[in-house]
């Protein structure tokens, strides 16, 4: 062995460029934090270091994909929360246990202007080229993405020839099935199609949609009867699905019978403890600890909202001299995660808004942080409530805001209220 790889981890990884906050030739002491090990993950999508606080939407996945593998009637899971709470992490996890499962999977994220027809295509495309090594007949491969090829070129662009986009799919096009242009057809054959490869393995397919608000009316409508005629026939394919908190409503304003297709999982901030084991659990892993107090602290700062979590956690990480990480390393390192905060999180989501959708929201933040009636915006702005439609829609569109119920409207990101009321207006 070299004497590289006999040195203690800490040393090898120590960073090129001095931290300028800190000493220029620090010593690197034992209880040192290390800003090269920080292991705190703020970021879209990005993977936390502890997964915290999911164990029951874990182990209610865990039962759906063993209740589907078995041939038994199972809804499929929706999860819902608002931005940054971990939707994506957890749908991410799902596909993870999925393909543990030795199942096939496909992800998608739904966009307002899009159809989802070729996304799909993609996505099941993924999944069975993970199956499609096991499977003993390649034919009944080669088949099944002859009809996936055919559905994916009946996408409008595709078929109007105005696109250069190909499936990539090697084989011809087959004629006759999933091809028909109604996607509701095309979506229940294909699907139908897809769990008839699976049912051939033992195994299921897993289509995971991110962003499920954001799928057109139309679409949401094919999807769900598909999921609808799937069900019924028990093929083993499930739509996962992850959205805003209205999500649930958009599902039943196109089916109703979709309360009946789907759990709906609302995901929320962490409590206390899991707030805390978020923190504590990866530190410990590199040795490092929290006093009290700073947890105390960045608990209250961070209000258990996971993206939160990470952030604060990553900037007290960064800015701590050594270890125990303490009350004063929070208070230090808050206002530098609160920068970091309103240009990333929050202000990246508010350059989205038009001069008249931002004074809609401002007003909105003024009135206060529970969902607010939509009557009382147009009465502070002094508008008709029916002259301030277009702002709000858009603003729904983009995925800023929600209507809790009928009448009542919040906003997607949390503590977005507090952002906008320290913004000059
Ligand atoms: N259970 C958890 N424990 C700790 N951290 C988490 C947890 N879930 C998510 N995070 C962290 O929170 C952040 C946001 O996660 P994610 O992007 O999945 O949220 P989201 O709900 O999909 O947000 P958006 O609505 O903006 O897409 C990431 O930095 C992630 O590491
Ligand atoms: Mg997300």
């Amino acid at each position: 062995m070299t004497a590289l790889a006999l040195a203690p981890a800490r040393t090898r990884r120590r960073p090129f460029f001095p931290n300028l906050r800190r000493p220029l030739y620090p010593a690197i002491e034992s209880e040192s934090v290390d800003p090269v090990r920080n292991p705190y993950a703020p970021g879209a999508g990005q993977r936390p270091p502890e997964l915290a606080g999911r164990d029951r939407e874990l182990q209610q996945f865990e039962v759906v994909l063993e209740r589907v593998a078995r041939g038994r009637p199972e809804r499929s899971m929706v999860i819902t929360g608002l931005r940054g709470v971990g939707k994506t992490v957890l749908l991410n996890t799902f596909k993870s246990m999925a393909i543990q499962r030795l199942w096939g999977t496909g992800k998608i994220e739904a966009r307002p202007d899009q159809s989802i027809r070729r996304p799909v295509a993609a996505a099941l495309h993924m999944a069975i080229r993970e199956l499609a090594p096991r499977h003993r007949a390649p034919e009944r491969i080669e088949e099944f993405l002859g009809v996936l090829k055919a559905f994916a070129m009946r996408d409008p662009a595709a078929a109007k020839g105005t696109s250069h986009w190909s499936p990539g799919i090697e084989v011809p096009a087959s004629r006759g099935r999933a091809d028909s242009g109604d996607l509701e057809i095309d979506l229940t054959e294909l699907f139908v199609d897809a769990s008839a490869v699976a049912t051939d393995l033992g195994v299921g397919i897993a289509l995971f949609i991110d962003e499920m608000q954001d799928v057109q009316a139309a679409d949401v409508s094919a999807l769900c009867a598909a999921c609808h005629e799937l069900s019924q026939s028990g093929g083993p394919l499930i739509v996962v699905g992850a959205g805003l908190p209205h999500l649930p409503s958009v599902l039943s304003a196109s089916k109703s019978y979709s309360e009946r297709l789907f759990r709906y999982a609302r995901i929320d901030k962490l409590d206390r403890e899991a707030a805390d084991l978020a923190l504590i659990l990866p530190a410990r892993e590199e040795e490092v600890e929290f006093t009290q107090e700073a947890l105390d602290a960045l608990y209250d700062a961070a209000d258990g909202y996971p993206y939160f979590v990470q952030a604060y956690g990553k900037v007290a990480w960064d800015l701590a001299p050594r270890t125990p990480i303490t009350l004063d390393d929070v208070k230090v390192s808050t206002p530098e995660a609160e920068e970091e905060l309103a240009v990333g999180f929050f202000g990246s989501r508010y350059e989205r808004a038009t001069p008249a959708e931002r004074d809609y929201m401002h007003a909105m933040a003024e009135i206060g942080d529970e969902p607010v009636p939509t009557a009382e915006v147009a009465e502070a702005l002094g508008r008709k409530p029916s002259s301030l439609s277009p702002a709000r829609d858009s603003l729904i569109k983009k995925g800023l805001i929600y209507s809790a119920e009928r009448g009542l409207i919040a906003f997607t990101v949390p503590h977005f209220g507090r952002f906008l009321r320290a913004q000059p207006v």
